[in-house]
């Protein structure tokens, strides 16, 4: 039996269901069908959900096929900012989330108050912020990035353009140090992504010489700099496809290992391991509140639905309209 007040106690049904795995699965593909509803699953979800999935991808990838889609119904697998960027491109449809605590560390490391006086005490500046934001910093954006864009939609900018890059400084600077640019830069950070450990890292390589380091470019500046390659989660996925190496140590949140495997089944993927060896910190606890009954009860209940209000959402369209404009363009 629904109760709405379920999704202020909880953010979530706390519906129990009677049903194993597999009907679960079954009943949310019927449900999918008859709803005329579309899955989108970010790559660091479960791999149950990445396997029930219509879509999956990274940040851009994801918010591609949420503007383009003709379903009346999005489910989002991934976190709040993610859905929100759904809801934005595509208000007409209803947008809907498993669990609405699935936040974002790194969009949290940026408050509106904070973030706008920044902005204000900047304003020759342009402000370009990663995705990973909340709707209200995105009114405060010109253009937004996600890692698979940003080179390019920064490179794209003159020279001489006065930048601001929010929120995340570790992948401000790693920005800074591929374009030549001296972006000013916000001091926000991931909790999962910071947390690698530089040591344990180096004891791994050292112990698999012929193991390639990947990294996301939320790292720390010590992992960039001994990863053999760093991209978002595509561009790790397409590296571990087509580099001959055969094993490689990854330095993200630990759901892509799901997909390289897939795509790679011959390979060895090794988590890059946390400074706590106890947390397991290179899950990130707010993508793994997505589970399969949770997903359950939203598609068939159409709840909790991702709603914006329409003066900050127009504002807010603004900057992803101009990414996605400028990718296209850049054929990305
Ligand atoms: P991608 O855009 O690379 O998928 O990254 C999203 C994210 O949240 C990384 O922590
Ligand atoms: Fe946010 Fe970090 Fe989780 Fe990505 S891994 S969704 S940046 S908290």
């Amino acid at each position: 039996m629904i109760n709405k007040n379920d999704i202020k106690n909880f953010g979530f049904l706390n519906i129990p269901v009677e049903l194993n795995k597999s009907e679960i699965v079954e009943e949310i593909i019927k449900l999918k069908k008859e709803k005329n509803a579309v899955i989108l699953g970010h790559f660091y979800i479960d791999a149950i959900l990445q396997d029930i999935s219509d879509y999956i991808g990274d940040s851009l990838q994801l918010s591609q096929q949420a503007a383009d889609t003709d379903a009346e119904i999005i489910v989002f697998l991934g976190v709040n900012f993610m859905a929100e960027t759904a809801k934005i491109l595509s208000p007409d449809k209803k947008v809907i989330i498993p669990d609405l605590n699935a936040g974002c560390s790194l969009a949290d490391s940026c408050p509106y108050d904070d973030f706008k006086k920044f902005v204000e005490k900047h304003p020759e500046h342009t402000v370009i912020s990663y995705v990973n934001t909340t709707a209200l910093i995105k009114t405060l954006t010109d253009i937004a990035v996600t890692s698979s864009n940003a080179k390019q939609i920064i490179g794209s900018l003159p020279k001489e353009e006065k930048i601001i890059f929010a929120p995340d400084k570790n992948l401000g600077n790693y920005l800074n140090s591929i374009t030549g640019r001296n972006m000013l830069l916000w001091d926000g950070a991931c909790h999962v992504h910071k947390e690698f450990d530089l040591n344990a890292i180096l004891r791994l390589k050292n112990e698999n010489p012929d193991a390639k380091i990947i990294a996301h470019p939320e790292c720390e500046q010590p992992v960039l700099i001994v990863a053999e390659h760093i991209g978002s989660t595509s561009s790790l996925l397409k590296f571990t496809k087509e580099n001959t190496a055969d094993k490689f140590i990854v330095a993200t949140e630990s759901g892509i290992l799901h997909q390289m495997k897939k795509a790679s089944p011959e390979k060895i993927f090794i988590p890059a391991p946390g400074l706590d060896s106890t947390c397991g910190c290179n899950d990130c606890n707010y993508m793994k509140l997505n589970t399969i009954e949770k997903l359950y009860n939203c598609l068939k209940y159409e709840l909790p639905e991702i709603n914006i209000e329409e003066e900050i959402r127009i504002k807010a369209y603004n900057s992803i309209k101009r990414m996605l404009d400028i990718s296209k363009s850049l054929n990305l």
